[in-house]
């Protein structure tokens, strides 16, 4: 039986989000959907034939709503968190999971107290390039550092560069993708952080910055990120003693470099990560087993951002609590 999700937030990224349910994701099914504009929900629930709820606490209320999908911006992740908790549902929480570690522990808290699975949507994981990088780092030998990167337009929305809805600008934003990564790439955690942020055209958070981990091995990771530019780039570099592994995730071409010469060591498409991301989550959900990306890895990726701003402000390195 598939099971009944509930999506609140119907924006850019949520729009995808419900794309996906409509045209089918094995295991699950679009049950209710939430957003603020009425009007906008009330034409998609006509055009769609899926009920819409003009106040999220209402689709919490709705017996056919099993787990719930937050893809709103991240001020209201807690409060949708901790209700849809109390009511028992299943969580799928887009990242970041939270704007402060604080709140992500009490998220974290709140959904084992009630006994119900977490995931966070750290979708960079399930890009495919990202997965064969993973699978290709022990033919590089020993690993000296990695070198991570994602550059991105300006912000498309006001909030993103309002403090109190996005709790901070790209290190949160989008250094959370990278942060997590690491994690992924290497079963390590970050044990010191440096990092320095500027601002270019925003007004209330940094729109470009440079952070660099110590993992407990004693390997670094730089990571650069910006939202400045026009168009994209998602690349993530691991440099080993035998050679370098080169992932761009956009076009999903994965090289080695060895002395001067550079080889495809197999380029993949890529594949939407958010339908990944669901056909996971919903399986893990049916088969009981533990999420693939846990809360306690989304306040993990929260707590590496957090570190990042203290040194930042410190202007010294601090360690990763
Ligand atoms: N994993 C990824 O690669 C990725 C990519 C993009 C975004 N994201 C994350 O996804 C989240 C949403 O980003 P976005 O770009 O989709 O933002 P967005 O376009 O601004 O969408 C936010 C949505 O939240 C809804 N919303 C706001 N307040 C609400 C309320 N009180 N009740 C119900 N719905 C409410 C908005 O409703 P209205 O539209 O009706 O105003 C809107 O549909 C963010 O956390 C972002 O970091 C992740």
């Amino acid at each position: 039986m598939s099971i009944g999700m509930g999506l609140i937030g119907l924006g850019r990224h949520g729009a995808r989000y419900a794309k996906h349910l409509l045209d089918g994701v094995p295991g699950c099914r679009l049950a209710a959907v939430s957003r603020q504009d009425a009007q906008a929900g009330e034409r998609f629930a006509n055009d769609h034939g899926v009920p819409f709820c003009a106040d999220w606490r209402d689709l919490l209320r709705r017996s056919d709503v099993q787990a719930v999908l937050i893809v709103t911006p991240p001020s209201l992740n807690r409060e949708i968190c901790l209700a849809a908790a109390d009511a028992g549902k299943a969580l799928l929480i887009e990242k970041p999971l939270a704007r402060s570690t604080a709140e992500a522990k009490e998220m974290v808290e709140a959904a084992r107290v009630a006994g119900v699975p977490l995931m966070t949507a750290q979708t960079l994981r399930f890009t495919p390039v990202l997965r064969r990088l993973r699978e290709q780092l022990a033919t590089i030998g020993q690993v000296e550092y990695f070198s991570l990167c994602m550059r991105a337009e300006r912000p498309p929305h006001a909030w993103l560069d309002q403090k109190d809805k996005a709790g901070g600008g790209v290190v949160l934003e989008i250094g959370i993708h990278h942060f997590d990564l690491l994690r992924y790439l290497t079963d390590q955690e970050a044990v010191e952080v440096r990092a320095e942020t500027a601002r270019l055209h925003t007004k209330q958070v940094e729109d470009l910055a440079q952070v660099r981990f110590t993992l407990a091995s004693g390997a670094g990771c730089f990571v650069e990120l910006s939202r400045v530019s026009g168009g994209r780039l998602c690349r993530a570099e691991a440099i080993g003693q035998k050679g370098q592994l080169i992932a761009d995730v956009g076009p999903g071409i994965l090289t080695r470099v060895e002395g001067w010469q550079v080889v495809d060591v197999g380029s993949v498409p890529d594949r939407p990560t958010i339908e990944i991301v669901l056909e996971t989550f919903a399986r893990s959900l049916k088969d009981k087993t533990p999420m693939p990306v846990s809360g306690e890895d989304g306040l993990r990726a929260v707590a590496m951002a957090e570190a990042a701003y203290r040194s930042a402000t410190l202007g010294t390195p601090v360690a990763v609590g």
